[in-house]
């Protein structure tokens, strides 16, 4: 990926908390990514409307664009993810998988990238096929029992949508009275990044 090719991240940030540990984590992240000159956008989720998929599959009969009836920021965050070539999900482990916008924008992407559920015999094209998906993610509990779940059901979803799982950032938060972010982490965040840049 690096090597004077271009590249494109789409980060999709899915924690309410602004300054909150999955923010932290993300940071380096980021300051790998700007020091190698790869341009990103970040997408606060919960600062844009975000309706959940109502399985209208409207967005069926159209297998060139996005072709969801919804008139909200949606739209916008789909040409944004169309026109990158990593997308990057960082989210808090809700409940064993990731907070709700993020989960409203992944089932309005899955039917409105892949054009698989029309009423027709032929099945359509998966418009983000070929793309890479990483996880940055952040739990209470030890990681292979907070974030198992999620990231197994996203390598699932990758698989479906023809994009490529590129793999996981997942780390621990003890707790309100401690300290999130340490050098550790800090460094695992930014190893993940030159790691995705290949
Ligand atoms: C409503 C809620 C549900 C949570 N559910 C889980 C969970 O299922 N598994 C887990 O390991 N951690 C869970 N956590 C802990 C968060 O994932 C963890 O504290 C995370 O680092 C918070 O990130 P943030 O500061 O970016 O919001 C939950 C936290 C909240 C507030």
């Amino acid at each position: 990926m690096g090597g004077g090719i271009r590249v494109k991240c789409c980060i999709l940030m899915g924690s309410p908390r602004k300054d909150g540990n999955t923010s932290a984590l993300l940071k380096p992240f980021m300051g790998e990514l700007a020091f190698h000159g790869i341009s990103y956008d970040l997408i606060r989720l919960y600062e844009k409307r975000i309706e959940p998929c109502t399985a209208c599959r409207v967005c069926q009969k159209d297998w060139g664009s996005f072709g969801c009836r919804w008139g909200d920021d949606v739209p916008e965050i789909f040409d944004k993810v169309l026109a990158c070539d990593l997308i990057v999900l960082a989210t808090p482990i809700y409940s064993w998988y990731c907070t709700p916008p993020m989960k409203s924008l992944l089932d309005r992407l899955v039917y409105g990238m892949n054009k698989y559920y029309g009423d027709g015999d032929e099945k359509g094209p998966a418009l983000w096929a070929g793309k890479r998906m990483a996880l940055l993610l952040t739990c209470g509990y030890r990681p292979d029992k907070g974030a198992d779940l999620f990231e197994e059901g996203m390598k699932r979803y990758c698989k479906h949508s023809q994009l490529e799982y590129a793999g996981t950032l997942a780390e621990r938060d003890l707790g309100y009275r401690s300290v999130f972010m340490d050098s550790e982490k800090e460094r695992h965040s930014r190893e993940f990044a030159q790691t995705l840049m290949g």
